[in-house]
Parts: C-alpha cells; structure tokens; sequence
C-alpha cells in the first residue's frame, strides 16, 4: 500500500471520482474510498488497479450513516484531505423526486463536516455550473450571479455551497475549495474507467456513444432555434481527466497556502463554448463514425448558452485544462468499445 498524505474519496468508484482517485495516486496521495455503489461498481477498484498498480482501500457503506463516518474516522484518525463526489445527479429525476436528491446530496455532506469537526480537513466539493442558471453576460466569471435553482439537484448544490461556507467561517479547523464544473465528459486515456449511465443516458456524449456503437437509435438535437450560430445550444465541456487533476490542484493548494482564507470557490472549465451540433461534427471527425441525428425539439429546462472564465483557477490554482475535443471524444468513443467488450 502506498503511504502519502491520506485523502478520503467520497463517491470515488463514480465516474469523476474514479479518474480522481487515479490522479491522486499518480500525484503520491492515499486514497481511502467511500461509496454505496449506488451509481458505481465495485469492478471500477480493479480497473483502477490496472491503470495504477494500486488497489485502493475501499469502504462500501451510505454516508447518510454518520457512525459508519466515525467509525472510519477511528480507523484513519490521519486523514488530511475529503473530496466529497458521492451525490445523485440526474437533473430530471430530482424534479420529480426531490427529498431523494435533498436527502441524499445534503445529509452526508452535514455528516462529514460533523464528524470531521475536530479534525484539520481540506475539504473539496463538486460544485457544478448549473449553479450560474442562465447567465446574463458569458464567460460566467465565480462573481456571476448564482441564480434561482431550475431542479432541486441544482438547489442542493447552492446549499451545499451555503453550508460549506458558513462551517468554515465558524471554525479553525475546515478550509474549503468548491469547484465548479462545467461538462465533464471523456474517459481515461487507458480505456479502463469511463462513465457508465444506468438506462438510457440524459447527458449528450454517453448518447452519442452509445448510439454509435448501435446500443441507441438516432440521437435528437434538442433544438436548433436558439440564439447560438447553428441554433443549437453551448456547452462548456472539459475532459474528465483534466477535471481530476483539478482536485489535485485544489488539494494542493490548500496544502499550500498559510491559514487564512477559508473558503474559495473555481471554475473548472476550457474556458470555450461549443454547440451540440459542434459536438456531433467533432465526434464524426475524430473517430470516422458518422452518427444518425435528428432535429427535435427543445429540452424544458436547458440553459441556451454557457461557458466559464476560467483564468481565477489558473492563476491561483496553478490548473488549466489541456486537452481538447479530440482528446474527449476519442476517449469517450474508446471507452464505449472497451465496456461493449468488457461489460461490467
Ligand atoms: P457518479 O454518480 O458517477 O458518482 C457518484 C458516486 O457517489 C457513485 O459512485 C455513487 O454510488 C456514490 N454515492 C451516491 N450517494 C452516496 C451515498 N449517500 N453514500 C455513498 N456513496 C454515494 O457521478 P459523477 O458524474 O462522478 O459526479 C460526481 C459529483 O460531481 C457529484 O456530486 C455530481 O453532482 C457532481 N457533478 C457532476 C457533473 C457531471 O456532469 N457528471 C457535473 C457537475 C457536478
Ligand atoms: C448538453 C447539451 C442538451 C442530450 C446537465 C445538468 C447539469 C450538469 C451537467 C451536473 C444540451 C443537448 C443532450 C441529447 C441533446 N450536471 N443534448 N441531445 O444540459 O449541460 O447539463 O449535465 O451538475 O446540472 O443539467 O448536459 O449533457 O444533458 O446536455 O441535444 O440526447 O446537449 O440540450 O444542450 P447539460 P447534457
């Protein structure tokens, strides 16, 4: 087992949290997992072995358990670091079943800083750009107005927001980074750990994939009449793994800095605005598969367009993405192929 500074990964065998806990592991840290394999698989641990070399120690329990926190809190009294992933997000799914997505997204969040409050912690938080609603000016900057949540998913991350900067104020003991993503999308470079939606996926890149690769039909743009080049809407979309490194960035900046400011909150974006018919088309040139689309209508609820200034996160975070639409897509097509060969 390795021995660096010992960061507990909520939600780490998740899609972000995966790519994290690798970039951890190359970046000298210690992992130690929590997650109730609601969203994820107990095969992701061997997937990461076979990126790493490392098996990481893993606890498979629901942080809405606060003893089960302690307990692992006795048994690792020498946690440095939280990166707190373990959340529902399925935008829809909250309007329609909303104390799920506040139980579930706000009461582990509380148990942690509960149980940690004794203890000198930086903790980082995935925040997410849905925070911004739809935004007056563009590139949205960490001082853009955070807007009247569209979900109760989106709600629970401006409390989360809240509660986290509040906590920190009150005590020595916490500092806080909050990032906030824009799309995450892609896969690791190795093909070994990747997203993996359950049923049929809402988010654009797992659909383009899986229609690809003939799971799906034709994929429907949702909407070409919006005030973007084409008439489709814009994303910021960043690499997963450049996201990943992000937490490290953070970690280490924490590390890093003397006492003082507690909390602080980033971007994690490119920083550039591309459409979905953007998309399409660089999926299309970077793999050589052509993909079946049609024009639909608009998806109630969707932001027309959306990007972040990312330059606060490169000058204090030392973090800046770099890898591209190629990179995201021939990953994410990659990883497509190796789960059709290698389901698990
Ligand atoms: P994911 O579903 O792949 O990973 C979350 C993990 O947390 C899963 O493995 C799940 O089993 C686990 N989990 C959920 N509730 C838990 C609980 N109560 N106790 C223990 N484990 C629990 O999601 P992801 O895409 O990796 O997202 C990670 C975080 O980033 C989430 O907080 C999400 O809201 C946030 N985020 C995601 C996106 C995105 O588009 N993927 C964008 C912005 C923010
Ligand atoms: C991207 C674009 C769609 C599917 C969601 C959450 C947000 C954040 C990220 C966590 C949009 C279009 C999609 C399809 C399409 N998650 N699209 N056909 O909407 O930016 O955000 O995930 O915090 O909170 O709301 O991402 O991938 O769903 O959509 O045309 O089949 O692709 O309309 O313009 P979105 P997405």
């Amino acid at each position: 087992m390795i021995a660096g500074t010992k960061i507990l990964v909520t939600g780490g065998t998740g899609y972000i949290g995966s790519h994290t806990v690798v970039e951890l592991i190359n970046s000298g840290y210690q992992p130690v997992i929590v997650d109730n394999l609601s969203n994820s698989s107990l095969q992701v641990l061997k997937q990461i072995e076979g990126i790493t070399g490392v098996n990481p120690e893993f606890f498979n329990f629901d942080l809405s358990d606060k003893q089960r926190i302690d307990n692992l809190r006795k048994i690792h009294p020498d946690i440095e670091g939280i990166i707190h992933f373990a959340a529902f997000k399925a935008v829809g799914e909250s309007v329609e079943q909303p104390l799920k997505y506040y139980r579930n997204n706000i009461y582990p969040l509380v148990n942690l800083l509960d149980s940690f409050s004794e203890q000198k912690v930086n903790f980082v938080f995935s925040s997410s750009c849905t925070v911004y609603g739809e935004p007056d000016q563009l590139p949205v900057t960490e001082s853009s107005p955070v807007k009247p949540a569209e979900s109760p998913y989106g709600n629970t991350k401006q409390i989360a927001e809240d509660i986290l900067r509040d906590t920190a104020k009150a005590t020595h003991n916490l500092r806080v980074t909050a990032l906030r993503y824009f799309n995450p999308v892609g896969a690791h470079a190795s093909a070994l750990i990747g997203e993996l939606p359950i049923g049929v996926p809402q988010n654009l890149v797992p659909f383009i994939t899986q229609s690809a690769i003939g799971k799906r039909g034709a994929i429907t743009v949702f909407g070409n009449d919006y005030n973007t080049p084409d008439g489709s809407c814009i994303r910021d979309y960043i690499h997963v793994v450049d996201l990943a490194k992000a937490h490290i960035a953070a970690l280490k900046n924490m590390e890093n800095t003397a006492q003082g400011k507690t909390y602080d909150v980033y971007n994690v974006g490119t920083g550039n605005g591309n459409t979905v018919l953007e998309i399409i088309k660089a999926f299309e040139s970077t793999t050589g598969v052509k993909l079946n689309y049609t024009i639909g209508a608009r998806r109630s609820g969707d932001i027309e367009k959306i990007y972040g200034d990312v330059n606060k996160a490169e000058k204090e975070l030392g973090w800046k993405a770099e890898l591209g639409l190629p990179e995201m897509m021939s990953s994410a097509w990659a990883w497509e192929n190796y789960i059709k060969q290698h389901p698990f």
